[in-house]
């Protein structure tokens, strides 16, 4: 199939829903053969099948390094090489302030999207194709403070420092890494439903600090995770409609 990506093999994590969904079926519409993981196997089945042709679905939990490995293992196995790795599963769960996050939450908020990107990115360095490329999903709120979700804010925050450590490592082997950092977005991780995938051309322009939706995200993940992005490694690309683009100062009372 002809396309951006033709000939090239990736793996999307998060692939089920939202973000990593419309991203499996916008790298497969440029011409690669898609692995879509999730921790929702049937929901990375359905998104497979929606796809067709050699497209495969595998489970994973990204929490645990192991399950990672062996994600990147059947990758390797039944294609036999690995282009663009797509690292997106993420955990927002039930916002909690500082009054009244428990360790509990903090730590599987961490452990998927912190240690679960960090499983992911060591599984697939050794393996990724030479020119090859990984793309990591951060947030808005790893650039700033969030204090309605601080786990989630610092687990986003160290996934950034994360991809920038990792530089070295990728281009030792031709290959690239950047995360993406996305605002609002209409997922169901916001309670929202995924809109309809259309093509790139017939995307809804997005209003002054409003939502973008899945497919706003997928299609800047495929732009940095290909060829024309050849030029960029080790950045953390915001996609925000403008959101942190002013200084909001809180303005104190004049006087002692
Ligand atoms: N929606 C937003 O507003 C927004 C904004 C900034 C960043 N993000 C990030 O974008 C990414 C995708 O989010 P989305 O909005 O598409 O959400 P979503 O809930 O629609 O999709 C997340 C997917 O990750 C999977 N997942 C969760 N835990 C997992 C685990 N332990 N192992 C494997 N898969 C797991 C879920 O099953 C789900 O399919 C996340 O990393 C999220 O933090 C989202």
């Amino acid at each position: 199939m002809a396309g951006t990506f033709a000939g090239k093999v990736v793996l999307v994590t998060g692939a089920a829903s939202g973000i990593g969904r419309a991203a499996a079926i916008r790298y497969a519409e440029e011409g690669a053969r898609v692995f879509c993981a999730d921790l929702d196997l049937p929901g990375a089945e359905a998104v497979a099948a929606s796809i067709g042709g050699s497209a495969g679905a595998i489970a994973v939990d990204v929490a645990s390094f192991a399950a990672n490995q062996a994600m990147v293992d059947a990758v390797m196995t039944t294609a036999g090489r690995l282009d663009v790795a797509f690292l997106n599963a993420g955990f927002y769960g039930a916002a909690q302030g500082l009054d009244s996050v428990d360790e509990a939450f903090f730590d599987r908020v961490v452990a998927i999207n912190l240690k679960g990107a960090f499983g992911g990115i060591k599984a697939v360095q050794p393996v990724i194709a030479d020119g090859g490329a990984v793309v990591v999903t951060a947030s808005a709120a790893g650039l700033v403070g969030h204090p309605g979700n601080p786990a989630y804010a610092a687990s986003k925050h160290g996934v950034i420092g994360l991809v920038k450590s990792c530089v070295d490592a990728f281009a030792a082997r031709g290959a690239r890494i950047n995360a993406i950092c996305p605002g609002g977005v209409a997922t169901p991780m916001n309670g929202m439903e995924d809109a309809a995938i259309v093509p790139p051309g017939a995307l809804e322009r997005v209003k002054l600090r409003g939502f973008g939706n899945a497919q706003h995200v997928a299609e800047v993940a495929l732009w940095l995770s290909g060829p024309a992005a050849g030029f960029i490694t080790g950045q953390a690309q915001l996609l925000d409609a403008g959101l942190l683009s002013t200084f909001a100062p809180v303005m104190l009372p004049v006087g002692p």
